[in-house]
C-alpha cells in the first residue's frame, strides 16, 4: 500500500480552518492531514468534533511562533503541501495589541517558511505551499471599484498590515529561494463556528440575550460576504489546480452596507425567535467608530472563476438562514466559547 500523502492546515481549530480541514480529511482519504494550531481563544477542537476520529486525521498542538518544534515536526512528517490559514485574525483586537499579530502573522509565517524551505530544499517543485489571506491587505475601496489582484497593498490597521507583510515573505521566498506557493486574498467570511466577537456571530448572540448590537459610527461601511463553506471549497480548488506563484482574489459578489445587513439579521431573528417585528432592530445602538475604519470592500473574483470555474454555491439569503439555524441549534458551542469553560477544559487537557 503506497503511504498516504502528508498534508499540513495551520489554524485548523478556527473559524474556516475547521471547514478547510473537514473538506479534506472527508474528500481525500489519501491524504493524511495534519491540523497544527495553538488553540488559542480563537482555536476550538469542538469544531472538529464530527472528523476527530477519522483515520487520516491527527490533531497536533503547537504554536507557529516556535521555529525548533517546527523544523521538528516537518522533519518528522515531512509535509508536501502546507495550507496556512494560522493567524491572528480580528481587527479590533490588532488595535489594541499590534505585536501578537506581528508575532503571529509575521514571525509566524516566516518560521512556516523557513521549515518547509529546509525540508525540501533542491526538491521542492512538486510540493505546495498555499498561504491564506485577506481582501483587507488592499485598503479601502471609494463608492466605486473593485479590488483585482494587481490592486496595490495599501493596508490600514495592524492586522491588514501583518496579513500584507506576510503575504511579501511568501512571495519574497518565491522569488528568493523558488518555494513552490499560492496565496489567495478573501472577503469577509460567515457561517457555522464563526467566534462571536465578529460582525455576524456576535449581533446574532446579542440579539438571542436581548444585548445591545453596536454598531460602529453611522454604519455605512461595506463589506463584500461569502458563506465560509464556499471558501473552503475554493481553497481546495487552488490547493489542488491553483498556478504556483499566483495569486487569486476570492469573493461573494455580495456587498452589503453593516447597517443594512444588520436590519436584514434582526428581521429573520426576529421571525425565528417568535418576537414582535422591531424587537431585534430596537437593540442597534450606535458606538464610537474603529480607528481606521476601511470604508468599503469589494473583491473582483473573476480570475478564479475563469481559470477553476469556481464561483459561490450559496445565495447570502440562504447562507444566512443556515447561518442562523446553526447558532439557534448549537447554544452550547456558543455558551462554551462565550463562558470561556473550553478554554480551562484544554488548560486541563493539555496541561498548558
Ligand atoms: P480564527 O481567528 O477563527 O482562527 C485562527 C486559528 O489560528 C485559531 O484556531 C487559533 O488557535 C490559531 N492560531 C492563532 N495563533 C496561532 C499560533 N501562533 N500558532 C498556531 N495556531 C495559531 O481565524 P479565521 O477567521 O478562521 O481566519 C483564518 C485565516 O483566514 C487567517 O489567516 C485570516 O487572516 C484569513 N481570512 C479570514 C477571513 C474572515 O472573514 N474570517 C477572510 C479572509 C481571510
Ligand atoms: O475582509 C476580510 C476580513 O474580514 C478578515 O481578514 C478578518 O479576519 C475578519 O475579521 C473580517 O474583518 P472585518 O473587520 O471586516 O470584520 P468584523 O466582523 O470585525 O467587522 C465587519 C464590519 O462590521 C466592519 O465594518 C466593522 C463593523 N462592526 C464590527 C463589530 C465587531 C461593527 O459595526 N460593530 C462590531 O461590534
Amino acid at each position: 500500500m503506497s503511504k498516504k500523502k502528508s498534508i499540513l492546515i495551520t489554524g485548523g481549530a478556527g473559524f474556516i480552518g475547521s471547514h478547510v480541514v473537514r473538506r479534506f480529511v472527508k474528500q481525500y482519504p489519501d491524504y493524511h492531514i495534519y491540523n497544527l494550531d495553538a488553540l488559542t481563544y480563537a482555536g476550538n477542537l469542538e469544531n472538529l468534533r464530527d472528523i476527530e476520529a477519522s483515520p487520516n486525521y491527527t490533531f497536533v498542538k503547537g504554536d507557529i511562533t516556535n521555529s525548533d518544534f517546527l523544523e521538528k515536526l516537518f522533519s518528522e512528517q515531512r509535509f508536501e503541501g502546507v495550507v496556512h490559514l494560522a493567524a491572528e485574525s480580528h481587527v479590533d483586537r490588532s488595535i489594541t495589541d499590534p505585536l501578537a499579530f506581528v508575532k503571529t502573522n509575521v514571525i509566524g509565517t516566516v518560521n512556516l517558511l523557513n521549515a518547509f524551505r529546509d525540508l525540501w530544499r533542491e526538491d521542492m517543485w512538486d510540493k505546495r505551499f498555499y498561504h491564506i489571506s485577506t481582501d483587507e491587505v488592499y485598503g479601502s475601496l471609494g463608492q466605486d471599484g473593485l479590488f483585482t489582484e494587481e490592486t496595490a497593498y495599501d493596508p490600514n490597521s495592524p492586522y491588514s498590515a501583518s496579513k500584507a507583510s506576510s503575504d511579501h515573505f511568501v512571495r519574497a521566498y518565491g522569488e528568493t529561494y523558488g518555494l513552490p506557493y499560492i496565496i489567495s486574498n478573501c472577503s469577509n467570511n460567515y457561517g457555522p463556528h464563526h467566534f462571536p466577537e465578529k460582525l455576524i456571530p456576535l449581533f446574532i448572540n446579542n440579539i438571542i440575550n436581548l444585548k445591545p448590537l453596536p454598531v460602529y459610527g453611522d454604519g455605512n461601511y461595506t463589506r463584500d460576504w461569502l458563506y465560509v463553506i464556499d471558501h473552503a471549497v475554493a481553497i481546495d480548488l487552488l490547493f489542488h489546480k491553483g498556478r504556483i506563484g499566483e495569486t487569486y482574489n476570492i469573493g461573494g459578489f455580495n456587498e452589503w452596507k453593516n447597517i443594512d445587513l444588520v436590519r436584514l439579521l434582526c428581521a429573520k431573528m426576529d421571525h425565528k425567535l417568535s418576537r414582535a417585528t422591531g424587537t431585534s432592530e430596537s437593540l442597534i445602538t450606535y458606538v464610537k467608530d474603529r480607528p481606521g475604519h476601511d470604508l468599503r470592500y469589494a473583491i473582483d473574483a473573476s480570475k478564479i472563476n475563469k481559470e477553476l470555474g469556481w464561483k459561490p454555491s450559496v445565495t447570502f439569503e440562504e447562507g444566512l438562514e443556515k447561518t442562523i439555524d446553526w447558532y439557534l441549534s448549537n447554544s452550547d458551542w456558543l455558551q462554551h466559547v462565550t463562558s470561556g469553560s473550553y478554554q480551562e477544559y484544554y488548560k486541563n487537557h493539555y496541561g498548558s
